[in-house]
């Protein structure tokens, strides 16, 4: 099992360089503040304690405390007035602040319920905000809007259906059935309460009639908050199959393939019929099997009377990297 786990970092590592395993171990110690912490200030002795003491009291930053300090002419009590005024007046309210911040961090969720299976990203600035309960709350608000989305589509189907939605349709979804407000309402609260910008980034939602079956596999994956079947994590796929007989082992399958899709990043299924390739392949039939590179994939699903005919792969914050190095 060592040898599996570490097989697919390094290959996580290889295909994505060494950032998204960096995030996965990274977790950045940075306090929760209103503010952003200034250089070190000089001051004399006295003034220095006044404004530890100032900082210690309000939370606000260095540069802050000892603008609010000379303001008032070094009075505690007034500074402290001043400090919260301002952080009204002026707008150092957080979403003001955090104009063009760059948010790449974040949690991709996965809920399953009955036939239908959504996966989500919601993207903050660090991954210490991430692994905070208010934020991953957010994350299972997401899930729960777009499941509620997905149940109330109307449509009677043959086949299985797979949507989007991006940003803005997914700020417009209402919270849930026990929620006021829509999505935005929540991620404005969000980033009230953690400081951090936020994006509700995307999701995908897939429905399936009988006959088919949706694997899914999350890497990286944190505790949720409350529901049962969400799972939260930094990768995260979906695969959808179609099988004829009643299998057993469909959702052991269905977490290989989701494995394999999350370590080998194909671009689309391909077919049975599609030549082996290599390491660079990116039809998912003919890539190696993450699990067995001595077949393909193709060659590890066909004996099980499984096809795989889709699949949605996110991967947090992709989208934000890619911008950044182009
Ligand atoms: C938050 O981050 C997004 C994506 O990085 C950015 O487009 C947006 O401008 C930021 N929001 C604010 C309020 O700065
Ligand atoms: C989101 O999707 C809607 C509907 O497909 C589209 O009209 C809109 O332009 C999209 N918004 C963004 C930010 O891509
Ligand atoms: C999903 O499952 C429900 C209940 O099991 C069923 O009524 C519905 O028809 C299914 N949807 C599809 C698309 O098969």
């Amino acid at each position: 099992m060592w040898m599996l786990r570490s097989l697919r970092v390094f290959l996580l590592v290889a295909r994505t360089g060494s950032h998204p395993a960096g995030s996965l171990l990274r977790q950045s110690p940075q306090p929760p503040h209103t503010f952003h912490a200034g250089p070190c200030l000089s001051a004399s002795a006295s003034s220095k304690e006044l404004l530890m003491k100032l900082r210690r009291k309000t939370g606000y930053s260095f540069v802050n405390c000892k603008k609010a300090l000379e303001t008032c002419g070094e009075d505690l009590k007034q500074a402290e007035i001043w400090l919260h005024k301002q952080a009204q007046k002026e707008g150092w309210s957080k979403a003001a602040k955090l104009q063009g911040r760059k948010t790449k961090e974040g949690l991709i969720g996965l809920l399953q319920e009955g036939n239908i299976t959504v996966l989500v990203e919601v993207n903050c600035e660090t991954d210490f905000v991430s692994r905070n309960l208010k934020f991953q709350q957010l994350v299972q608000q997401v899930a729960l809007g777009t499941m509620m989305h997905c149940q109330n589509l109307k449509d009677q189907l043959s086949t299985y259906s797979k949507g989007f939605l991006n940003s803005s349709e997914l700020s417009r979804l209402p919270a849930g059935p026990d929620r006021e407000g829509s999505l935005k309402d929540h991620l404005a609260l969000a980033i009230g309460k953690l400081g951090e910008n936020m994006t509700l980034k995307r999701a995908a939602w897939v429905k399936v009639p009988s006959g088919f079956y949706v694997g899914s596999y999350v890497h990286g994956v944190m505790q949720s908050p409350s529901l049962h079947n969400l799972v939260l994590g930094k990768y995260g796929a979906l695969v959808i199959c179609e099988t004829s007989e009643q299998n057993a082992n469909l959702e052991d399958i269905g977490r290989r393939l989701g494995q394999h899709v999350v370590g080998m990043a194909p671009l689309s299924v391909g077919s049975l019929d599609d030549e082996p390739g290599g390491e660079a392949e990116t039809k998912m039939l003919s890539q190696p099997y993450l699990l067995d590179p001595s077949i393909t994939l193709g060659q590890y699903v066909q004996p099980q009377g499984v096809s795989v005919v889709d699949f949605v792969r996110f991967e947090c914050g992709e989208g934000e990297e890619a911008a950044e190095t182009e």
